[in-house]
């Protein structure tokens, strides 16, 4: 018997605050904004929240309610509910290994722009090529990743209640202090630009909010929906394990009802003020021509719009920096904790030396997604039309295939062969109410596994 205690989170605040963290990401504060910038502003909200309400929910719920139930990683988790499906499990598992070879590198480049704005070089960082001659430079980009990935690998070598959960309770309210900071002032913005139009922060508050139907036919619609679905996932960080992982973290007496809404809004509404400190900013300064989608917006028009910003530039610059690379960090932190433990499981391991070899295996393939910029550069288009390299081919199998593909057999195992009466059990221990949970039935069985199956055959870009 193993009689070592299993490291887990202290109560239900802890283990909220660290699957917010995990969800709360580059994802809420970099992509949302963009996808309600080109998405019709408030119709893609109304999409989102419908979304997140209903398919958000039950893959969250799914996710948390296996890892408590079973209290184990989702490399074991599946086979120990049904032996036939321990393939899930591996699956699964596969995706935070893909994750995590680029998620590093793109918090490195993060960290380069906190240290440059720290340094009060924000005015370089504003230039059309700082960030291409940054990505291009091989050693520069795999320096800041490797420092990245070394806080990461620090703090989840230390254990999910001294490091992981101790980093998320000071992160998060620090994160969400910034966050409402730098919104409220993007709000107060106004500039007249070379051509003397002026644009008020109040007008790009319209852009971002108001629906906006020019020219919305059936198939841009499905689009939004299609656009408004991978948020969802890549968001609340389900279908890759890494939530069954902190599940089984959690403690009995903790209502998983109140911890998953919980989980829920904090994403969402971090998503919903990045989006307010955001696009009014980016829209006062470059008009609806900023907006570009990728990497561009956070690392070319912000940095140009921080710039246009005056003495308070530098300081809003650094605040925002700084805020994305905690949230970088706990969602570096909870893809490496979630291949530590499952590591410790399958080769009976401790946690410390389990962490510096996931450590090196990151750090070695990150420095093949850096070099995919330089040394070994080329161009792929992928099934959606996205002409990306290395690092985007990864993101593309880990996100737009593996995930629904995951989440379709999940659905067809909790939904048809284990039956959802199988999570209702967990979610009602203490004698708590299982709320919305006709709703979890009906979607579960039925609607996910139809529409997993359509996003599926869509990612891989042979039919539609
Ligand atoms: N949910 C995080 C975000 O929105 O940025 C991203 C993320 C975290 C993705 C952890 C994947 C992951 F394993």
């Amino acid at each position: 018997m193993n009689t070592k205690k299993k490291s887990g989170f202290s109560g239900s605040i802890g283990f909220v605050l660290a699957a917010a963290g995990s969800a709360v990401g580059v994802g809420n504060i970099w992509r949302f904004p963009y996808l309600v910038a080109r998405d019709g502003g408030g119709l893609f909200i109304l999409v989102y929240l419908c979304l997140v309400l209903t398919f958000g929910f039950v893959l969250l719920t799914t996710d948390i309610a296996i890892g408590r139930k079973t209290g184990k990683n989702a490399w074991e988790a599946f086979s120990s509910i049904h032996p036939k499906w321990g393939f899930l499990g591996k699956l699964t598992f596969l995706v935070p290994i893909l994750i995590i070879t680029y998620y590093t590198v793109i918090g490195g480049w993060i960290l380069k722009y906190a240290f440059t704005f720290l340094l009060g070089q924000g005015h370089l960082a504003a230039q059309n090529d700082y960030f291409t001659s940054f990505i291009t430079n091989p050693s520069s980009s795999i320096i800041f990743m490797l420092l990245f990935l070394a806080i990461t690998a620090l703090i989840v070598y230390r254990g999910v209640e001294k490091g992981i959960e101790r980093f998320s309770t000071y992160a998060m309210p620090v994160l969400l202090v910034i966050i409402v900071g730098i919104a409220i002032y993007s709000l107060t913005l106004n500039f007249t630009d070379a051509n003397g139009i002026t644009r008020t922060g109040l007008q790009g508050l319209g852009v971002y909010l108001i629906p906006n139907f020019d020219g919305l036919t059936f198939t841009k619609f499905l689009n939004i929906v299609l656009d408004a679905m991978s948020q969802v996932f890549f968001s609340l960080s389900v279908s890759m394990g890494i939530m069954i992982t902190y599940g089984s973290y959690v403690k009995k007496d903790v209502n998983l009802n109140t911890s998953i809404a919980q989980i829920e809004f904090f994403d969402t509404a971090v998503g919903l003020i990045a989006g307010l400190m955001i696009i009014p900013a980016v829209y006062v300064f470059t008009g609806m021509d900023g907006m570009a989608e990728g990497p561009s917006l956070m690392f070319v028009s912000l940095p140009k719009v921080f710039d246009s910003m005056g003495v308070a530039g530098p300081i809003i610059g650094s605040l925002f920096f700084i805020m994305i690379l905690f949230a970088a960090l706990t969602s570096s932190i909870s893809i490496m904790e979630t291949l530590v433990a499952n590591f410790m499981t399958i080769f009976h391991k401790e946690r410390k030396k389990t962490s510096l070899q996931i450590g090196t295996f990151a750090a070695i393939s990150a420095i093949f997604i850096c070099l995919g910029y330089n040394v070994f550069y080329f161009e792929y288009t992928l099934p959606n039309g996205v002409v990306g390299q290395l690092l985007d081919i990864v993101d593309y199998i880990s996100n737009f295939f593996l995930m629904p593909l995951i989440s379709l057999f999940t659905c067809v195992f909790i939904g048809w062969v284990v039956k959802p009466k199988w999570i209702a059990e967990e979610m009602e221990l203490g004698n708590v109410k299982f709320q919305r949970k006709h709703l979890y039935n009906f979607m579960i069985r039925y609607i996910i596994p139809i529409v997993m199956v359509f996003l599926f055959i869509k990612s891989t870009g042979l039919f539609i």
